[in-house]
């Protein structure tokens, strides 16, 4: 077997198949995704997979999502917080909310999950902590102000997720362009140099391409 994109798809649809399987409001919402034109840049189901078993093993309760999309990866963590947790997510344009809403209601885990509409660095700080893991998965280019309010808004212990650290490799090419990688790299600086986080990052390919995750606590 070649490793190609077409065989990493393959191989992510047999781990997702093998371990994760089919879920009907997780696929309701991806249709409706679809369906209303957002893109189809949501994290892969073992990725949303990830995130329950994250939030479960750090026994997380109260969750920040900056990022909601058509709530896909909410479902997920709202969910995994189980029913006296929440989950407030950020979301920058309403229509995107609108279908979150609806898609986040009808799994059932609407009374768990606050979504605030604005651009992050509006919300983030009128919200109240503390969150025990935030996932940030939203514009690259804010990423530096989304991992400070992660930290100001969690605690020693908070776990943090962070989105797309892969970029296709786009990272190592100091002459890019392209502002999503500057904000990439920048955060992943910040990672490394700030003493409020202790980090990693794993790259990964599957049905995103060539991508990878950082993980990080605050310390
Ligand atoms: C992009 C954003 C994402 O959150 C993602 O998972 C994949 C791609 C993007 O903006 O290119
Ligand atoms: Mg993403």
């Amino acid at each position: 077997m070649e490793s190609t994109p077409a065989a990493w798809s393959q191989t992510d649809a047999f781990l997702a198949e093998t371990l994760v399987g089919h879920d009907p409001a997780l696929e309701a919402a991806l249709t409706a995704q679809r369906e209303a034109g957002l893109p189809e840049i949501e994290v892969a189901p073992v990725a949303g997979k990830l995130l329950d078993l994250l939030v479960r093993i750090s026994g997380a309760r109260r969750v920040l999502e900056i990022g909601t999309l058509g709530g896909y990866s909410t479902i997920w963590m709202a969910r995994a917080v189980g029913p006296h947790g929440r989950v407030v997510t950020i979301e920058a344009e309403a229509d995107n909310a609108a279908v979150a809403r609806a898609s986040i209601d009808a799994a059932g885990v609407g009374d768990r999950v606050d979504i605030r509409v604005g651009r992050g660095a509006d919300v983030l700080p009128t919200l109240d902590g503390e969150f025990d893991l935030v996932f940030i998965d939203a514009d690259k280019e804010s990423n530096t102000i989304y991992l400070d309010w992660a930290a100001r808004l969690g605690r020693p212990g908070t776990v943090i997720v962070l989105d797309n650290i892969g970029r296709e490799g786009e990272i190592v090419r100091e002459d890019s362009t392209d502002s999503k990688v500057d904000g990439t790299r920048d955060g992943l600086r910040m990672l490394g140099d700030d003493p409020r986080f202790d980090a990693t990052a794993l790259q990964t390919v599957g049905a995103k391409g060539w991508d990878g995750v950082a993980l990080a606590l605050v310390v």
